[in-house]
């Protein structure tokens, strides 16, 4: 058998990228947190999949605007990560953004956006499913911060 502590050891061994998630409510203030569980899902329709955990103060947010941007980050952005790691407050003080075309945040010097319609929700144990339709994309110049046994790594590392 295994416990909590053993799975979190096992899936760690899935190297990924590393993505801030942003949307914004009803009056405008914004809010995001960093994912990993992020999956390509579809190419015709355009579609991925986030894992968002039920107990974040961000989870509420994502079923209202029914939107969201899935930031990509580039290896200089480490600090970005660790900051939309931390839960609740105002994590975008002195973070450069541009609002997307439904509000939600796009963050500079990522190395790419995905601006998601949210079409489906389904329950995943003690996080959520969110299915985004891509409506628009960009992309920029650079190499990814990767996430690799609970640390931050980098291609150069490889
Ligand atoms: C590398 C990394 C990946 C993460 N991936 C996810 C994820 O996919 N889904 C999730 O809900 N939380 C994930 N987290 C944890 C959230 O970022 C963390 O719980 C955050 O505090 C939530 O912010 P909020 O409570 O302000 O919404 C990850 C954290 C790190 C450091």
């Amino acid at each position: 058998m295994f416990d909590a502590r053993e799975l979190r050891r096992v899936m760690g061994l899935f190297a990924t990228g590393v993505t801030v998630i942003t949307t914004r409510d009803g009056s405008g203030r914004l809010y995001g947190l960093t994912a990993n569980a992020v999956t390509s899902l579809s190419l015709a329709p355009p579609l991925l999949l986030i894992c968002v955990d039920k107990k974040a103060e961000s989870h509420p947010h994502f079923l209202d605007s029914k939107c969201f941007i899935v930031n990509i980050l580039s290896e200089h952005q480490e600090e970005l990560s660790t900051r939309f790691a931390k839960s609740g407050g105002d994590k975008f003080t002195g973070v450069a953004t541009v609002p997307g075309h439904h509000g939600a945040p796009l963050i500079a010097g990522a190395l790419a956006h995905m601006e998601c319609v949210i079409t489906d929700t389904l329950e995943g144990g003690d996080h959520v499913i969110h299915v985004g339709r891509i409506e628009h994309c960009d992309v920029a110049e650079g190499d990814p911060l990767l996430f690799y046994q609970g640390r931050y790594r980098r291609l150069a590392d490889a």
